[in-house]
């Protein structure tokens, strides 16, 4: 069976993510910054491994890829992310959150494909996914949140700069937004629930052709524009 890893992997988008490629029988290795209190995580049946991992510190993720060499990865799905400070305009702006905000949403992900390239190339799907947002859509831009929002624009310019670097190798890498989802980000009354957005990317990766390197989806196969 195919392989997946994912990213932030112990609640809300990851989590689930976790549990549907588990229950559909790939081998899944869980990311997360503290397994030892990943309870949710440790309930999920299946060919589960759980890694310890912090995004934002690269210390640990050249731990995870010397673990990790050798062994091939079909879908890496860089999914961690942080909001940064909500509401946030430029006339309040906390610059030291901001600089976090990038450390963890644009080079966490991008540092994490990196590392993890030979692994990708070495599989059969060869697919990096990233969980960005329709709020880095600088056509879709209604203005505010300019931390989040230009954390996750950023990520799209680095991801599709990625995918021309990694063109020849067969790479095929694409950003989602997953909708606006249940979870501790997306808040209680957000209208998509985790099973549906992680059903639908699901769908989407598993549809996806080397055409596709370097393109923006919504959760539910539309695309977006950059
Ligand atoms: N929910 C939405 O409506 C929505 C909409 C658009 C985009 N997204 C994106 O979807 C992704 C997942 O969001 P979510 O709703 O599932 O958020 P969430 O429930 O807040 O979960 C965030 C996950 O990211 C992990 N994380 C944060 N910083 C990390 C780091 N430095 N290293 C490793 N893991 C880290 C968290 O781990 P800890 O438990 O250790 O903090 C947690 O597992 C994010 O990239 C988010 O920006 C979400």
């Amino acid at each position: 069976m195919p392989t997946v890893l994912i990213t932030g992997a112990n609640r809300g988008i990851g989590l689930e993510l976790a549990r549907q490629y588990a229950a559909d029988g790939w081998r899944v290795l869980a990311t997360c910054r503290d397994p030892d209190r990943a309870a949710d995580l440790a309930g999920i049946g299946g060919n589960v491994e759980t890694h310890r991992l912090d995004v934002d510190d690269a210390s640990s993720v050249d731990a995870l890829a010397v673990d990790l060499k050798g062994q091939s990865i079909d879908v890496l799905f860089n999914n961690a992310g942080v909001i940064g400070k909500r509401g946030a305009s430029i006339a309040d702006v906390d610059y030291d959150v901001w600089a976090r905000t990038m450390a963890t949403n644009l080079f966490g992900p991008v540092r994490v494909a990196w590392a993890l390239r030979d692994n990708v190339q070495a599989s059969t799907l060869k697919v990096m996914a990233f969980t960005g947002s329709k709020m880095g859509s600088i056509g879709q831009n209604t203005g505010g949140n300019v931390i989040y929002r230009s954390s996750k624009t950023a990520l799209n310019m680095a991801v599709s700069c990625l995918a021309q670097e990694l063109e020849s190798k067969g790479v095929t890498a694409v950003v989602f937004h997953p909708g606006h989802v249940r979870t501790d980000m997306g808040g209680p009354t957000a209208p998509v629930t985790a099973p549906e957005s992680v059903a639908g990317m699901r769908k989407v990766v598993a549809g996806l052709v080397p055409g596709d390197n370097g393109t923006f989806w919504n959760y539910d196969g539309a695309p977006l524009p950059w």
